[in-house]
């Protein structure tokens, strides 16, 4: 570290939620022109602390120092006013609005917006080209991928002046090719002189894009270090407090008959677009079959129809032999077709309820959850405190309303209802995403146990490595279609990496 004054400066930082010691004083200090990596379980306090250097949480305790100067941060425009720019977890883009009126949203007042979009337009061109920030900015701003979005969010943040950029969780949701870019972009903004707190569970990204990391575990900082003195053995260990496996151990499968049986399926999405092209495979009992794709491929509507999310336009499914067309997905899971969107919170909880009705969405009609005509509330909140304890969700308090807990920690309600289940066939599309590596090494075990216990099971996933870790037979879709199907031990990452672009396998 040379000399000069940190970009930022956290002095004891506390937060309290209730009961939940959110963050306990918390200290850090991020160098000037440096990607520093935040790190830590789900639950850690991670998108906490983020949130009351951005404004939105006004902090019980401590002081917030930007370039040598405190600075009181009571609301997001302090922060902004401040140099510090955030794109969240859960992106905060207004979406029946513009790309552009996104951006002056809140920067502008609303009379003088009409003149504001005129002069921020060339302005925005010219940071979009100076960044590699390019964004369609009359395109409607909830009608863009994932990708571009996050792309006017980080448009936004640096069009006001951000000299500090938070990342909450940002390569969660791109592929493989928009995180590269998005790492180009960090390298620039550092040549620049501007500071990036980059939060993430991939310890890959931390190795690859930072300079320094700071571990955070149950609300306090258990450790700091420069990129280049650590590990991600030794990162593992210090998230959790234990040594974890980064890879999954698992015998040999036994596969046993068909239980799911795709015949020429084909989708569209809601513009009419084909989407999945009539394809045909059967998943068996006792294995895990993988899909690996780009994101986009057509993966996400393959598992939607599956689900009986979206109607096919084309094509049959049987569940041991039984058709299921017409089956929404609640009879769907009553038949035995258990499913884990991809995207969680939007398809997954209601963020509204509490965790215990959550815990039980889509099986309410079981007998175990149901005394005559009523909900048996009590079995239901007993039940629902057993996966938590199983899954170790965190804080484990059924009552408490599904929004009020950490990121991963509801993925992790979703994976325990829909694992505990005990279903034939278990649909999962990104099993691992944002949950933390302790995690990451429960779930693949779950999932290998569900396997044994002779289920069916289809993960779809764009890590390749969770997909070459955890399958024994792998789909390699692309376009819409099949591309490649192999058993594990044929495929190699070059291999996958060739069809995935599309380029068919000569056998
Ligand atoms: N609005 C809230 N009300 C009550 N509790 C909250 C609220 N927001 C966060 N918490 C609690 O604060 C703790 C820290 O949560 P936080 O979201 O900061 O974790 P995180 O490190 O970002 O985790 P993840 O990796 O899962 O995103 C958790 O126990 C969470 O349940
Ligand atoms: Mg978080």
């Amino acid at each position: 570290m040379s000399g000069s004054v940190p970009a930022l400066e956290l002095r004891g930082i506390e937060k309290r939620f209730g009961a939940v010691r959110a963050n306990r004083a918390v200290s850090l200090t991020v160098v000037a022109g440096s990607v520093h990596g935040l790190i830590g379980e789900n639950g850690a306090g991670k998108s906490t602390l983020m949130n009351v250097v951005y404004g939105f949480h006004p902090p019980d305790a401590g002081e917030i120092w930007v370039q040598g100067r405190r600075v009181e941060i009571g609301r997001s425009s302090d922060a902004i006013a401040a140099g510090i720019g955030m794109v969240h977890q859960h992106f905060m883009l207004v979406e029946n609005f513009t790309v552009l009126e996104n951006v002056l949203l809140g920067a502008e007042g609303g009379p003088r917006l009409a003149g504001g979009l005129a002069r921020a337009r060339p302005a925005l061109e010219q940071l979009g080209r100076d960044y590699g920030l390019e964004v369609p900015l009359d395109a409607i701003a909830g009608q863009l991928p994932v990708g571009l979005q996050q792309r006017a969010e980080i448009l936004k943040a640096l069009y006001r002046g951000a000299q500090i950029l938070i990342l909450d969780e940002p390569t969660a949701v791109l592929t493989p090719q928009e995180a590269d870019r998005l790492f180009g972009l960090l390298a620039r903004l550092r040549e620049q002189g501007k500071s990036v707190i980059l939060v993430t569970h991939k310890l890959r990204e931390i190795m690859a894009v930072t300079d320094r990391v700071t571990v955070m575990r149950q609300g306090a900082v258990v450790h700091e270090t420069a990129t280049a003195d650590t590990s991600p053995p030794q990162l593992a260990e210090q998230m959790v407090g234990r040594s974890v496996l980064l890879q999954v151990n698992k015998p040999p499968a036994r596969p046993g008959d068909a239980l799911l049986q795709v015949d020429g399926l084909a989708v569209s999405d809601a513009f009419g677009v084909p989407r999945v092209k009539g394809v045909t495979f059967a998943l068996r009992g006792g294995e895990i079959t993988g899909i690996a794709g780009v994101a986009g491929n057509g993966q996400t509507e393959l598992l939607e129809a599956l689900a009986g999310i979206v109607a096919p336009a084309a094509g049959r499914i049987r569940l041991a032999g039984r058709d299921l067309d017409g089956l929404d997905p609640r009879a769907r899971r009553h038949a035995g077709l258990a499913h884990v969107p991809e995207d969680r919170l939007k398809l997954g909880v209601v963020a509204s309820f509490p965790a215990e009705d959550n815990a039980i969405l889509g099986y309410q009609d079981r007998a175990e959850y149901n005394r005559g005509l009523l909900l048996d509330r009590g079995a239901i909140h007993a039940g629902c405190e057993r996966k938590m304890a199983e899954y170790d969700v965190r804080p484990p308090q059924p009552g408490l309303r599904c929004s009020a807990f950490s990121g991963g920690n509801q993925q992790k309600l979703v994976l325990a209802r829909e694992i505990g289940s005990a279903p034939r066939v278990l649909l999962v599309g990104q099993p691992t995403r944002g949950v933390d590596i302790g995690a990451i090494e429960f779930i693949h075990q779950r999932l290998v146990a569900l396997r044994d216990a002779g289920a069916a099971v289809l993960v779809v996933s764009v890590e390749l490595d969770e997909i070459l870790g955890l399958a024994d037979r792998i789909l390699v879709m692309a376009g819409g279609e099949i591309v490649g199907d192999l058993a594990r031990a044929d495929a190699t990452e070059e291999r996958l990496g060739l069809m995935m672009a599309g380029i068919k396998a000569d056998a």
